[in-house]
């Protein structure tokens, strides 16, 4: 989908009463039901759990920026980035745990920015913010963003990067040669093309970004080939490896089909660039089902909430989602920011540590919030400072 078309996130602005569910079932019909009378839209955890889940991040923030930073600093001026923000939702609830909880000379230094590349968003997040009056609204894609920012910052992306449009690769294993590939239209209706008479084709890989997103997210070996811990060792990513391993097997173009982080590779340098004194926060999708051929391959989300593959995707809107390889992102960040510590937790560890998720418990003692999305991550980066102590 493209952003800045519009916004097919539902505007969910009265929170699920979970304490009054029986449980599983009746927590999964809610959830079926409103996508069923919103079949263009999706809901995301920032939405579903509001406010208990933004509370917890806002709880998270507050640590970071507590353990990273000079407080006479922060009691100065400080800034929370938020990228895509969505409904607003998420900033409302962090600004209303900032007010109840942060204390006023942390929370009067605050400045909180939403960079949001849908100007349909950022107008329902004008009406959504209408009762946080300072927030500042930056109608333009975060690749836009051309001022720098001094003061201590945190930057939020929550289901954003997934959203980000990325490159394929494919590695020739007759060869040995990578191949960027790129879309061309063709005048009529093709076999050897997509359904959208659409046709790949190949070139020796040779884009600066694309080569440089690969090696800083560790993605390639030094000897040009798929890097060894992208499959042995980090889970769930083995799993790309199985399915490449059957596909060449079973295809009859047995080269391996890679889906590479470019535009985030972009973004995550366009923040470093503007933001110096900046910690992250990411929360995506670690995994998501196969249905397209290739590591990190896209998913096509459409109103029925099917998973469908890239190949086949339809012509109406329809949401394309990726896959964040979330030890490559660590090691983008470790090069790019070189921070103290990268947390990366399943998105369960860090509602259990940050969120009182009694709120979220129904009756049976389901809980929603720390069972759903379970193929979810969340990082982020901070440094242990003597400053405070
Ligand atoms: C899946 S929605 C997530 C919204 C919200 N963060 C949440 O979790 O509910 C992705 C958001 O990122 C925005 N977005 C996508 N690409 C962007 C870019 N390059 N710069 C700024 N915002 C972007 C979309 O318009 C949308 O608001």
């Amino acid at each position: 989908m493209d952003a800045s078309k519009g916004p097919p996130l539902k505007e969910t602005t009265s929170p699920i009463p979970f304490q009054e569910l029986s449980g599983p079932e009746q927590y999964y019909s809610l959830v079926a039901q409103r996508y069923a009378n919103h079949p263009n839209s999706w809901s995301t955890p920032v939405e579903l759990f509001q406010p208990w889940y933004g509370y917890a991040i806002a709880r998270c923030i507050q640590h970071i920026v507590e353990q990273s930073f000079d407080r006479q600093q922060l009691v100065k001026e400080w800034h929370i980035i938020e990228v895509g923000g969505g409904n607003g939702t998420l900033a409302h609830c962090i600004l209303q745990y900032a007010k109840q909880y942060y204390g006023a000379p942390l929370c009067n230094a605050l400045k909180y920015h939403i960079v949001e590349v849908s100007p349909l968003f950022v107008e329902r997040q004008r009406k959504r913010l209408l009762s946080h009056p300072s927030v500042s609204f930056h109608s333009m894609s975060i690749l836009d963003w051309s001022e720098t920012i001094s003061s201590p910052c945190i930057v939020i992306f929550c289901e954003v990067l997934d959203n980000l449009p990325h490159d394929r690769v494919e590695w020739d294993d007759e060869t040995k040669t990578w191949y960027e590939c790129r879309i061309r239209e063709t005048p009529e209706k093709n076999t050897s093309t997509d359904n959208n008479n659409n046709a790949i084709v190949h070139f020796p890989l040779q884009d600066k970004w694309i080569i440089s997103t690969m090696q800083d997210w560790n993605i390639l070996s030094e000897n040009g080939q798929i890097a060894a811990p992208l499959h042995i060792f980090s889970t769930p990513y083995w799993l790309y490896y199985l399915q490449n391993m059957v596909d060449r097997l079973l295809s009859s173009n047995p080269c391996t089909v890679l889906y590479v982080p470019t535009v985030a590779h972009q973004v995550l340098t366009t923040i470093r660039r503007y933001f110096p004194q900046s910690h992250l926060l990411v929360a995506d999708f670690d995994f998501l089902p196969q249905a397209t051929r290739g590591f990190f391959a896209p998913v096509v989300q459409n109103g029925t909430k099917a998973f469908s593959s890239i190949e086949e995707a339809p012509k109406t809107t329809c949401d394309i989602l990726f896959p964040v390889y979330f030890p490559g992102l660590s090691r983008a960040i470790q090069r790019l920011w070189n921070p103290n510590y990268i947390q990366i937790w399943k998105q369960s560890k860090f509602l259990k540590t940050y969120a009182d998720s009694k709120h979220t418990r129904t009756k049976s003692g389901f809980n929603p919030m720390l069972s759903d999305f379970t193929n979810t991550r969340i990082l982020f980066t901070r440094n242990y400072t003597n400053h405070n102590k």
